[in-house]
């Protein structure tokens, strides 16, 4: 019973938007593909033929076999992307591993992350690693031995390990969500280059702060530049390590209303990348601690091993209200950006296509109307020296007949005499 309500809950996820879409666009250039396939199977046939086809059209043609495929195979490689930054120890891993309800990201004291991580689903359910730069898969089991594998390279922060994880191990990788990981951007000089290599197609930016203190210079600058690249990219804002605040509840009110006047004044006035409503759907006060312990146990059936504290339902229910909010924007927007460019060169090939289909029939059509004509050019001449024949023949026999009458006539005459 777990497992089916796991499977309801997934098709009732706002991923379904662009896993959906995925498949239907998918169908589409399947179809476009054998249509095209068809055309180029028929025009070579044709053109044994003389005179009706020009050879350009037939190279053309031949061309959108390629661009069609090439289509085809970004599109099978098109996901979803989220990418979460902050300043160092805010809990970006720790949000991402109760994302994918499982330590799999090494974070914590002696686990800082120094380069960009990126996990994404894995397309044989093995766990392994790739550097940036080789082909080789490292096989991980563990976060033990995944975290190992990333401290025994010498790795640049601007460097991206890619990380595959088993598909049937998280719904999210499931639905093509590619997660990235990042060093803290308190510790790096190259932003720029950061957000060159690793942020222009990103669907979704997160930034995790930390709730206990106001958003920093460096996490603002870094969004600053962010969106002077990106027009109005997505952001959300999580205001991490909430459950601190629990030990303070007499200020609880007044502290968040503090954050959440500051988030929304950031992302509406200072970004402008959102109207203050929107921004109301992109603050988030959480315990990604929390939420991580919540859900290990969840899936070992037992209760989370430390005591929570006071406040855990609501902090858990707000980072689930997150999740949501957070797989519609994500699914809505991935399905704009990438499936928007697809679907206009789909409709540009097929009515090229089409164009160039109508031209054979017309032009086939053309040449039977004038070989119809030659030949009626030609029955009219075969008529006319017919009719022609038939008034000389006339004529003779006419004239035979006279001369047949004058003979007769003259024999008479002489027999008389
Ligand atoms: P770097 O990779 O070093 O930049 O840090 P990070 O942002 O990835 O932070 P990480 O997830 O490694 O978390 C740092 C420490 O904060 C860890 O010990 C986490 O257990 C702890 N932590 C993360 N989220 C929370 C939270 O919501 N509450 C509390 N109390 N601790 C948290
Ligand atoms: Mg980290």
């Amino acid at each position: 019973p777990d497992h089916r309500q796991i499977r309801n809950s997934a098709d009732n996820s706002p991923l379904q938007i662009f896993v959906k879409a995925k498949k239907k666009i998918n169908d589409i250039f399947g179809e476009i593909e054998d249509y095209v396939k068809d055309s180029v199977h028929y025009m070579q046939e044709l053109q044994k033929e003389p005179h009706i086809l020009d050879k350009d059209a037939v190279t053309k043609t031949e061309e959108y076999v390629k661009k069609v495929h090439g289509i085809r195979d970004v599109l099978a490689r098109d996901h979803m992307k989220v990418a979460f930054f902050g300043r160092t120890s805010n809990g970006k891993s720790t949000v991402i591993n109760a994302m994918l309800r499982d330590k799999i990201l090494p974070s914590g004291i002696g686990h800082t992350t120094n380069c960009f991580l990126q996990v994404e689903g894995s397309p044989n359910d093995e766990a392994y690693l790739v550097l940036e730069g080789t082909t080789d898969h490292c096989a991980v089991e563990s976060v033990g031995q995944l975290a190992h594998a990333l401290c025994k390279e010498k790795l640049s922060e601007s460097q991206l390990v890619k990380v595959y994880w088993p598909k049937n191990r998280c719904l999210l990788l499931r639905d093509d969500v590619v997660f990235v990981d990042s060093p803290g951007v308190d510790v790096t000089p190259n932003l720029d280059e950061w957000i060159d290599l690793h942020c222009l197609d990103a669907d979704v930016f997160v930034l995790v702060a930390n709730a206990e203190s106001t958003l920093m210079v460096t996490e603002k600058n870094f969004f600053h530049k962010v969106s002077t690249r990106l027009s109005k990219p997505n952001i959300f804002i999580l205001n991490n390590r909430w459950d601190a605040s629990a030990n303070e509840p007499e200020f609880l009110e007044q502290v968040r209303r503090q954050h959440q006047e500051r988030a929304i004044d950031f992302l509406v006035k200072e970004l402008k990348v959102c109207t203050p409503k929107e921004a109301e759907e992109r603050i988030f006060f959480i315990s990604a601690k929390e939420a991580l312990l919540a859900r290990i146990a969840e899936q070992g059936n037992t209760s989370p091993s430390m005591s929570l504290a006071e406040g855990f339902q609501n902090r858990y229910f707000e980072f689930q209200d997150f999740e949501r909010k957070f797989e519609e924007c994500i699914s809505k927007s991935a399905v704009k950006t990438k499936f928007e460019q697809h679907s206009q060169r789909g409709k540009f090939i097929t009515s090229e296509l089409r164009e160039a289909l109508d031209k054979i029939y017309n032009d086939a059509q053309k040449l039977r109307d004038d070989k119809l004509l030659q030949r009626k050019e030609l029955h009219n001449k075969v008529n006319y020296t017919e009719q022609q024949l038939m008034v000389i023949t006339q004529e003779m026999k006419q004239k035979i007949h006279n001369i047949v009458e004058d003979v007769e006539q003259r024999v008479s005459k002489a027999l008389n005499e």
